[in-house]
């Protein structure tokens, strides 16, 4: 695969992106009003785990309009967050105004971010379906550990790659995709993961496999330390369609089926 496929690749996905925005921006699935009055967007693991933001820089990777970047701002962080989607950063800045929070956003391709942002921070965070938009791993691991203070750690929630290998669409796991990392993967755009009933313009999202050890190992030769890495049996979103929700927040395997890890979190220092 030749960079310059690549970033035509991404190019069509910007696309598409700019396309979902909106949509997003008014789906019940990240019901933006319900966070202006004060709810939580973030979910409670990476609460939890990423634990006191209050007076931390926190810088967010691929922040969509920003709604968890402010989350993070509402609890006391100073935030910068970034994402390639231009519509993304402008609902992002109009977020920030209507909930009266401080924040900064930016907006290039993750790959450009070095020309485009300067300085370090106690957190970097990034979360949920960013991964799989990404042709390189090392990279972005480059990248990631570029932007984490000495004594600051980089947080990521993640889709567990392994649960990429199943067909999405089949109603038990059937092995559908690789799991090994064979280069880009067109998929058919069929609304969005928020609203499948959206008409979008383009036609293909494309994106990349990228095994857990990849992904380790990356952000280790880049100077990181790994202090967890967790696996779960559940997912914040319905992933797979036999999957049922917990009434928790979650979505886990229905009784008499086995469950295979759907999501994972890591927490990796800067000595
Ligand atoms: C699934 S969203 C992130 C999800 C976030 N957890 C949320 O739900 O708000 C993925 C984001 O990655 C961004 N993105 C994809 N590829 C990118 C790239 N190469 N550079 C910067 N942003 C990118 C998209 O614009 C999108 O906003």
């Amino acid at each position: 695969m030749s960079d310059e496929d690549n970033q035509k690749y991404m190019e069509n996905n910007r696309r598409l992106w700019e396309e979902w925005v909106p949509v997003h921006v008014k789906s019940g699935f990240y019901n933006v009003d319900r966070f202006v009055e004060g709810a939580d967007s973030l979910n409670a693991l990476e609460l939890d785990e990423v634990g006191d933001v209050e007076g931390k820089n926190l810088l967010h990777l691929q922040c969509h309009f920003g709604m968890d970047t402010l989350n993070w701002a509402r609890l006391g962080a100073h935030v910068t967050g970034m994402d390639f989607s231009e519509s993304a950063i402008e609902q992002a800045n109009q977020l920030a105004a209507r909930c009266s929070l401080d924040a900064r956003f930016l907006c290039c391709n993750l790959y450009d971010l070095p020309q485009n942002l300067m300085g370090q921070y106690d957190i970097v965070f990034t979360s949920y379906g960013v991964l799989a938009w990404l042709p390189d791993i090392p990279s972005w691991a480059k990248i990631v550990a570029s932007y984490v203070k000495p004594g600051g750690f980089f947080y990521i929630a993640e889709f567990h790659p392994f649960a990429m290998v199943f067909d999405d669409d089949a109603q038990n796991l059937q092995y559908r995709y690789p799991y090994f990392d064979c280069g880009a993967i067109k998929f058919e755009v069929k609304g969005s993961y928020a609203d499948r009933d959206a008409q979008i313009g383009t036609k293909e999202e494309i994106g990349w496999d990228h095994p857990l050890s990849e992904i380790i190992n990356s952000l280790i030769e880049n100077g990181l330390q790994i202090d967890f890495l967790h696996e779960f049996p559940y997912s914040v979103y319905q992933q797979l369609p036999f999957l049922i929700p917990d009434g928790n927040e979650k979505y886990v395997f229905p009784d008499g089926k086995q469950p295979i890890p759907l999501m994972f979190s890591l927490r990796a220092t800067k000595p």
